[in-house]
């Protein structure tokens, strides 16, 4: 009784801690369409604020307007995050630069705009429009290349206080229960850069918050020595966080303003001297992608897979590794830690990520919020759990066999009383000869090893229901366009699996003499030319199942067809699996290949997917 009392309270004060967040302190993210991830993944639990990207601007109109191929991840994605978490507040960020992100494009489009009373009223009302179509509740605008340029700020001081206008009278006389929207910028790491200047007053007056994007300070493209992108110190430059946010305080920006960002992604050097791997060690361009950007997510796997650990450098508050020639800088979950400890000592208003799904099992998400990992937390209350119930079965079992030890001695000592006088032949078997007994009946009874070969076991990741594996990994190429589940998603998984299994191979590397082919695309290649044995995994290979794995094969590569329609039900599968004589029809080149076959080019240019390493990462808008 006294036990069971002491477990729910030590339940219930565990949830009580998990619970009791501070109301004001901000936990923002972003997701960018470009990042391929979809939407109803986001655990919105853990944030306060959620920002979509980008809506850009009509340079003849000046109204916002969504990319057709982001129109439908954009107008879904308020009333997506809200279902899983209500309380969170989804924002719709504007992209002011010329262009796409990606290309390195200054402002001069916007601030072309904002030069002109009429133009700016059509891009502030269109903006109010816009968010409050989709269910946004307020309006972010990443302006952080404002320093390529040298046009007249004052402008833009004047574009924002209309803004702040038009947002505080939108609900005047309104009926409507509906809360003001919000407005927030993401800005540079200065506030002044070759003498231009943000508006900062304009700033300090008209906006929610500004958030500091903090990283991308050096990447591989730029810098001929390794770095971390996103340090909050460097004791020899000026290049780094805790820099530019004593700026922004220095020119009068209210620490109560100020949001840090947070980077979810590294950078690949490529090292002159893969003995010199120190941070700052001289190297010549980029690694593993196309700009050397890669995913938290990807980092954490490619480290578990070359077994390496990163190091901590707590000068910079960054982390970093080095596998042969390849450098890696990012932050881990110290590093964030770390950081966000910063935010709260320095008195900012809180931390937002560029960008969300990078994350690898919301690790660095949860690192963020300072919440213990759900899993930890779960093996703890078990830990505790299992101890206490394991101490009362200990104690109930020394009762029991104490009285029982008793009541046999007090019987045998009777049975020997009596014995003496009635059965002067009983034989007594030892304990030593019951052992002997018993132990070859076990031995006997052994479990088999069985004849199936070895059986193989973001593996916990694979195995996890509530995240999609690896970058696309077991989700079909419908899911990931256009968020539709289709019949057949089952069966692409399926598909993925079983390849995997045969194989023994991961799904997020790369294959090939080129190394340019997915798992899908190198097993069908080979397929195809008849070199299936090469594509299984050697320690399956026996002469009498050869045709067995090769029709495996076959049947996989059916499941994970481009099309789920041209997919086979499971029943096929079953069915093809287990008959020997079923027609294995001729697999079609499966999702994400890289090339085309020349019968599809025709119908399916348009359709080209492409899922060869660099696309892994983000294009990041900086
Ligand atoms: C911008 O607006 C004009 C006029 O409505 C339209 O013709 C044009 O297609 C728009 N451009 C984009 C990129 O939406
Ligand atoms: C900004 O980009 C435009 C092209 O989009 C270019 O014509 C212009 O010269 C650039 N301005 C500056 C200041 O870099
Ligand atoms: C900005 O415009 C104001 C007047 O609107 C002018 O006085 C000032 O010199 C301009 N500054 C620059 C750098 O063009
Ligand atoms: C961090 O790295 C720099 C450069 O390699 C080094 O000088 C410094 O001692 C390191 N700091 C720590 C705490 O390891
Ligand atoms: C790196 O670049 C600087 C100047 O851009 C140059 O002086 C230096 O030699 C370069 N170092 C290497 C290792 O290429």
């Amino acid at each position: 009784m006294t036990i069971l009392s002491v477990l729910l309270l030590f339940i219930l004060l565990s949830i009580q801690l998990n619970t009791s967040t501070a109301q004001t302190w901000i936990k923002a993210g972003y997701w960018y369409t470009g990042s391929a991830s979809p939407v109803p993944n986001i655990n919105s639990d853990i944030f306060t604020h959620l920002i979509c990207a980008f809506a850009y601007i009509n340079t003849s109109t000046h109204d916002l307007f969504l990319s057709t191929t982001d129109q439908q991840h954009i107008s879904t994605f308020a009333s997506t995050v809200k279902r899983n978490n209500p309380s969170v507040t989804p924002l719709l960020s504007i992209w002011p630069q010329n262009g796409r992100p990606g290309n390195h494009e200054n402002s001069s489009n916007f601030l072309r705009m904002a030069d002109q009373p009429a133009h700016r009223k059509s891009f502030i009302e269109s903006s109010i429009k816009t968010a409050r179509l989709y269910g946004f509740q307020g309006l972010d605008l990443y302006f952080t290349n404002l320093l390529s340029t040298n046009e007249n700020m004052t402008s833009l001081g004047a574009l924002f206080d209309e803004w702040r206008v038009a947002v505080d009278s939108e609900l005047k006389g309104s009926s409507e229960n509906q809360e003001k929207l919000i407005l927030t910028m993401a800005v540079h790491y200065l506030p002044e850069l070759n003498s231009v200047s943000y508006p900062i007053d304009s700033v300090r007056r008209n906006f929610d918050w500004v958030h500091i994007r903090s990283y991308d300070y050096h990447t591989p493209l730029i810098d001929n020595f390794t770095a971390g992108h996103t340090p909050l110190y460097d004791p020899s430059s000026m290049v780094n966080t805790d820099y530019g946010i004593n700026e922004w305080i220095r020119r009068g920006l209210p620490t109560s303003k100020l949001v840090l960002g947070l980077a979810y992604h590294g950078y690949a050097w490529t090292l002159v001297d893969p003995r010199d791997n120190s941070i700052g060690a001289p190297a010549k361009g980029l690694a593993i992608t196309r700009d050397g950007s890669l995913s938290y997510e990807y980092i954490r796997r490619y480290l578990k897979d070359y077994r390496v650990n990163s190091v901590y450098n707590s000068t910079y508050v960054i982390n970093y590794c080095a596998i042969g020639s390849f450098w890696i800088g990012f932050d881990d979950e110290e590093a964030i830690r770390t950081k966000v400890a910063y935010a709260k000592k320095k008195g900012l208003l809180g931390y937002n990520v560029w960008q969300v799904p990078n994350d690898y099992n919301w690790e660095l998400s949860k690192a963020a919020a300072g919440e213990v990992n759900k899993h930890d937390h779960f093996k703890r209350v078990l830990a505790f759990t299992l101890s206490i119930v394991a101490s009362v079965i200990l104690l109930l079992g020394c009762i029991i066999s104490y009285h029982r030890r008793r009541t046999i001695i007090s019987k045998v000592k009777q049975m020997m009383n009596r014995g003496k006088s009635s059965s002067p032949n009983q034989q007594v078997i030892s304990f030593a000869d019951i052992r002997e007994a018993t132990n070859n009946f076990l031995t006997e009874n052994k479990l088999g090893e069985g004849g199936y070969g070895p059986v193989y076991k973001n593996n916990e990741i694979e195995a996890s229901t509530d995240r999609i594996v690896g970058t696309y990994g077991c989700v079909p190429p419908e899911y990931i366009k256009q968020g539709t589940y289709s019949r057949k998603y089952d069966v692409y998984s399926f598909g993925v699996l079983l390849l995997q299994i045969i194989s023994g191979k991961k799904n997020y590397n790369v294959y090939g003499p080129h190394q340019n082919l997915n798992l899908l695309e190198y097993a069908y290649v080979l397929g195809k030319e008849g070199r299936g044995m090469e594509f299984i995994d050697p320690s399956l290979d026996d002469a009498s199942s050869t045709y067995k794995l090769i029709k495996c094969m076959q049947v996989a590569l059916l499941c994970v067809e481009e099309k789920w329609a041209h997919r086979p039900s499971m029943l096929e599968v079953s069915t093809m699996l287990s008959n020997e004589n079923a027609n294995v029809p001729i697999p079609r080149r499966p999702a994400f290949s890289t090339n085309k076959d020349e019968e599809e080019k025709s119908t399916a240019a348009k359709e080209v997917y492409s899922i060869n390493i660099a696309t892994i990462s983000q294009l990041l808008p900086r």
